[in-house]
């Protein structure tokens, strides 16, 4: 039988990888479940929801990490937890491998076969198992709340006996996942919007949801997608156009929510302080990319603080402020991965390690970092 332990994730993570809704599902294809006392409370799914669902509550973690098959996480385990976990288990979270390759010599020392769920390929058949894209579509969400609950004004336009109040322009930087729910959650609440991003596919998904886009339209942008739907990093001549059009435009909005990523490399530096400066007093900047050095010159990564009467919010994992959602989405997505492993009628886990999913998150297996991102020479980074 595949013994499948979730223990708890640190102090300042309130998700869990594990819902009572995936604990049954993987029970009904033979697992054993077992979740740690209390894991699931910060995002509002008790033990007894989780007994409910069959799984079993454990109150010596160890012990059962010490024989599970398969171990989930939202992050990586600490290594005062990873130092229990059976060698040749599977581990599935996200790893930050990029960033934290000690970490990542730590997991294969451990003798793991460890799946970084952030390098999940963008392909078509991975889309259920994208937890990029559930967790940012939740946190450009979260962003534009967030903003709202600090302005001083409201969002939609109001007629009233005593005057008009005008609607907030909220402007939204990069209109990925996470900025084109920033988008449409902005229009919900009536503001004006209007959105930026150098990818040109971006423009009819920003005009679909009623957005107004703005960029430098030249032959640079025009080519300026991978073919994996990323974006490139741009020129330096290209930069400083974007700069002057996104400055000129900075000066009339009441919000700012930013959200540009190129993956591997540090955000992209978009709001100088230059043109915080220039804008209204009481405007609002949420920058999304803090967990990446922050897309504004003055973010404060993990905080919020004012500089000439414009609020600069760094807040990181903004998904992580919705956890139950952000939870069931990620637990989910989690499912979907790991359902094809298991073989039902042996009740072993079955890994085609030559699937291009597999080998697109595998970081680590029998004592070795096997990722041809952190493997090739020059690109440790
Ligand atoms: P991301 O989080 O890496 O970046 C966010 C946005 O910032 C992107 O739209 C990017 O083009 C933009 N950006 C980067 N540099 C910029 C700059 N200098 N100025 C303005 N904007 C800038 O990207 P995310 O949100 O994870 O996804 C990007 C795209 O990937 C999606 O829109 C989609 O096309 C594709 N995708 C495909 C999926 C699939 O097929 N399974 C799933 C999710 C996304």
């Amino acid at each position: 039988m595949i013994l499948i332990v979730v223990p708890s994730e640190g102090k300042d993570e309130k998700r869990v990888a594990l819902s009572p809704e995936t604990a049954k599902k993987f029970i009904a294809r033979g697992c054993d479940v077992v979740i740690e006392k209390g894991a699931g409370l910060r995002s509002d799914m008790s033990d007894a929801d989780f007994e409910e669902a069959g799984a079993r509550i454990s109150s010596n973690i160890a012990q059962d990490l010490a024989k599970a098959d398969i171990v989930l996480g939202v992050n990586c385990p600490a290594s005062d937890i990873l130092k229990f976990i059976k060698k040749g288990a599977a581990l599935a979270a996200t790893l930050n491998p990029t960033d934290d390759l000690d970490k990542m010599n730590e997991l294969a020392k451990a003798g793991l076969s460890a799946f970084a769920m952030e390098f999940m390929p963008r392909i078509t058949r991975a889309q259920s198992m994208d937890v990029l894209s559930s967790q940012s579509n939740l946190s450009g969400y979260k962003a534009v709340i967030d903003a709202a609950a600090q302005f001083n004004r409201a969002m939609p336009m109001m007629m009233t006996a005593a005057g008009t109040v005008p609607p907030a322009r909220v402007f939204v930087m990069g209109a990925g996942v996470a900025g084109l729910q920033a988008i449409a959650t902005a229009r919900r609440l009536g503001a004006i919007v209007t959105a930026t991003d150098v990818r040109p596919a971006a423009k009819e998904q920003v005009e679909s949801l009623a957005g107004k886009f703005i960029a430098v339209e030249d032959e640079e942008f025009k080519q300026a997608e991978t073919s994996g739907g990323y974006a490139k990093e741009m020129s330096n001549d290209y930069k400083k156009k974007q700069a002057e059009l996104v400055a000129k435009h900075m000066t009339k909005q009441d919000m700012v929510i930013t959200t540009a990523l190129i993956p591997g490399r540090p955000a992209p530096k978009l709001i100088s302080k230059a043109m915080v400066e220039s804008m209204p007093r009481g405007a609002v900047i949420v920058d999304l990319a803090a967990e990446r050095g922050g897309n504004c010159e003055l973010t404060k990564p993990g905080e919020i603080y004012q500089h000439n009467g414009v609020t600069i919010m760094g807040k990181e994992n903004l998904a992580g402020e919705l956890s139950a959602n952000a939870s069931s989405l990620y637990a989910r997505n989690l499912l979907a991965f790991l359902t094809p492993f298991i073989d039902e009628e042996s009740q072993k886990l079955a890994i085609d390690w030559e699937d291009e999913l597999v080998v697109g998150t595998l970081i680590c297996h029998e004592g070795k970092i096997v990722h041809e991102r952190l493997t090739s020479a020059g690109d440790k980074k």
